[in-house]
């Protein structure tokens, strides 16, 4: 290694800081390995035997004028060889970093995690409520026939009940896969009735579901109302089902999604396929009933409707309606996620907006 003669026998001063700083950077310049680095970096700056000790040690010697600048020379030479030494050390350390490599000492970037939707949210709540209750959860298809929709639902053609649901038909019928269905226009369904005749087709009683799903109307587009939004029909047929069951059903169902002291209150209302039937309120949980604006003052919101299945649908589906009863209701997904959240427009639901959705991040 060869090795610069800096001028340390002599006394410091501004000439002999700067010829030990340039020898410095020579010497560095020509160590071949960190250790040799090391080695010519102790003797300008090592605790014993260096160049800046030796300067400090000779102080205390010095005569007493001269003190004050062999401090601050030994002192302007210490902090430059400490300078240089800093910057070698990272461009070392950069050298020995091979190329591409990742600095693993800088923060990480988080990735963006999604979540689910909240109508996504409250449908998977209903469903842990129903489910824990021992519903089953089903699903039927969106485009669905008249039979099932409507005439096996007790509403004919040219029934007036079918108007209350201004319903979207296919150009194109699709092929019914039920016998005669062909026969029958095909639409988009209005409601997640149709799927209780799928199932009753399909099953014998006793029959506990829950089915929840998209429906379409022509629905003007409002605070309240889209032309597509999502329901969950239930369905409970068996001997002896009443209508005490109904509304345990659906008070055990109100105690767990809104308040433990929720009330279930009946409206006499009037649905072709239930007699009786009835309009589903619950207490407002937000007021406990006294009455507040989310209740519009009256202490009561509406959750959907309800009611016994009526004979006729029974007799649609081949069951005796002498043998077995049972109760449906159909709840509105956005009305629950509206009244729990207290969401004042709907369509905030389908906007895609990231301010409103990032408020529902679990
Ligand atoms: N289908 C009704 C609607 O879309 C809701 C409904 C009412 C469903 C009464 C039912 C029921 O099963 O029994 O508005």
């Amino acid at each position: 290694m060869s090795m610069s003669v800096g001028p340390s026998d002599s006394v410091p001063d501004e000439a002999s800081v700067k010829a030990h700083i340039a020898a410095f950077e020579v010497d560095l310049r020509a160590a071949g390995s960190p250790r040799d680095a090391q080695a010519v970096r102790d003797r300008y700056l090592g605790r014993k035997n260096s160049i800046v000790a030796s300067w400090m040690q000779s102080i205390g010697g010095a005569p007493p004028d001269q003190k004050k600048n062999i401090g601050r020379y030994a002192n302007e030479l210490k902090q430059a060889i400490e300078a240089l030494w800093t910057d070698y050390q990272s461009a070392a350390a950069a050298d020995r970093r091979p190329a591409g490599a990742v600095d693993v000492t800088l923060p990480g970037r988080m990735p963006r995690l999604g979540h689910r939707h909240p109508l996504t949210l409250v449908r998977a709540q209903m469903e842990t409520i129903f489910t824990r209750m021992g519903l089953a959860i089903v699903e039927g298809p969106e485009t669905e026939d008249e039979w099932h929709c409507f005439d096996a639902l007790n509403m004919p053609a040219e029934h007036p009940a079918r108007d209350m649901q201004d319903t979207l038909y296919l150009a194109t019928p699709l092929r019914g896969d039920s016998g005669d269905a062909d026969d029958f226009r095909t639409m988009l369904r209005t409601h997640t009735s149709s799927i209780q005749i799928r199932y009753m087709q399909a099953h014998q009683p006793p029959i506990r579901i829950v089915a929840p799903g998209r429906v379409y109307r022509r629905d003007d587009l409002d605070l309240t109302h889209t032309p597509m939004f999502t329901q969950m029909e239930g369905l409970v047929v068996g001997e002896g089902i009443s209508l005490a069951d109904l509304k345990g059903t659906l008070l055990a169902f109100a105690r767990d999604m809104f308040s433990a002291t929720s009330r279930v209150r009946f409206r006499p209302s009037f649905f072709p396929y239930t007699e009786p039937s009835a309009e589903v309120d619950i207490s407002c949980w937000q007021c406990d009933g006294k009455g507040c604006a989310m209740c519009k003052q009256s202490g009561w919101l509406e959750i959907g409707g309800s009611g016994m299945v009526h004979p006729a649908v029974f007799e649609a589906v081949g069951y005796d309606p002498e043998r077995y009863t049972g109760f449906a209701f159909g709840i509105g997904i956005e009305r629950v996620a509206i009244l729990r959240h207290q969401v004042q427009d709907i369509r905030l639901f389908f906007e895609n907006d990231l301010r409103f959705l990032e408020q529902f991040p679990y």
